[in-house]
């Protein structure tokens, strides 16, 4: 363990004298690998476009990088949209694509801008008065150009791996150069604080409270009182919402309601105004529905009479 962490402290040097590069007609510039794409697209389909070279929308951390994305713009569009993406007005409530935080440290909104009445998407100014400043877009209707940015590569021929035994021709905790088609064991890392897949978080419904949100990786809620019986005439909203790179995969493990009249409603967006795309009462198993964007958003009405245990669901997110 000790070599390990050794090595650590000394992987910044090591990597410095390998020259950092950028594949795929990507540009370096600040130490970012970007590239502007001019022909106008919706938020979701840049976004797609962005993670066919394994990479997002641009995330922006420092005045620096805002600079880099003038630098790539130039004079080529006066908007592109940046892999930022706001549930309120607040940008410590606006998340980077990249899952590298919210953007409190810095950022470079426009005067009153996140302005989420105009939508939660959010792109570059890069000409006039505002240039360099951010602002929000319509995330299903706008149509603008897109900056792509993916992790930088290193200009050597082969992968690196650490030998863990010393033998004839190596010596434990030292790195040696290795085919990078080679089959190997593997370290994983993962950023701290985060739910692991595997073991979702349970999210308790309040029974004095019926609306419920949740802003996570995966979860899981239930209706009021599961698995006892829901009460007559109640109304629960629950708003999942995820990384604006993100779809959310909705699971229906089990649903108990009194068929036709206390149902379930699920609706591809952020409110009852985005399209319906689930209608659920009555018994069911395993019911699974996707969202087309990064929110979902879900009713539960009963009516007076005939109550039931409900229903339970988790939720994760995905690619
Ligand atoms: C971009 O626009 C600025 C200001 O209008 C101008 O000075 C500059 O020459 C232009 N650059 C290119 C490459 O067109
Ligand atoms: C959901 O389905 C029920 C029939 O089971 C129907 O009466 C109701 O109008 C539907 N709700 C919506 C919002 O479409
Ligand atoms: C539900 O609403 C109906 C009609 O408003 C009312 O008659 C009934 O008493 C209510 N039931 C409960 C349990 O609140």
């Amino acid at each position: 363990m000790k070599s390990l962490i050794v090595l650590l402290l000394f992987l910044p040097f090591l990597f410095s004298e390998l020259n950092v590069i950028c594949t795929n007609g990507f540009t370096l510039i600040n130490n970012k690998c970007l590239r502007l794409f001019v022909e106008p697209t919706s938020r979701r389909n840049a976004e797609k476009h962005c993670s066919t070279f394994a990479g997002t929308l641009v995330t922006i951390k420092s005045a620096e990088d805002n600079t880099a994305v003038s630098t790539i713009i130039e004079n080529s569009t006066k908007r592109a949209w940046i892999g930022l993406y706001c549930f309120e007005n607040d940008p410590e409530k606006c998340s980077w694509d990249s899952e590298n935080g919210n953007a409190k440290e810095y950022n470079n909104f426009a005067a009153n801008f996140p302005y989420i009445e105009m939508d939660k998407c959010v792109y570059f100014k890069s000409s006039g008065k505002l240039a360099g400043k951010w602002l929000s877009g319509d995330c299903q209707e706008d149509q603008r150009s897109f900056v792509c940015e993916i992790p930088t590569s290193f200009e050597a021929e082969n992968c690196l791996t650490m030998s863990l035994k010393t033998t004839v021709t190596k010596t434990s905790g030292f790195w040696y150069d290795t085919d990078c088609l080679a089959t190997e064991h593997f370290l994983c890392k993962r950023s701290i604080g985060k739910d692991c897949e595997s073991s979702p978080s349970t999210v308790a419904p309040l029974e004095s409270k019926e609306y419920y949100s949740f802003f996570m990786k995966s979860g899981t809620f239930s209706s009021p009182n599961y698995p006892k019986d829901y009460t007559a005439n109640s109304t629960s909203v629950y708003s999942l919402a995820t990384l604006g790179s993100q779809k959310i995969r909705l699971t229906f493990n089990e649903i108990l309601t009194e068929p036709d009249y206390d149902q379930i409603l699920i609706y591809d967006g952020d409110s009852v105004e985005s399209p319906l795309i689930g209608n659920f009462s009555g018994v069911h198993f395993k019911k699974q529905i996707e969202s087309s964007t990064n929110n979902l958003y879900i009713t539960f009405i009963t009516d007076s009479t005939v109550n039931s245990f409900g229903f339970t669901a988790s939720f994760q997110s995905i690619i």
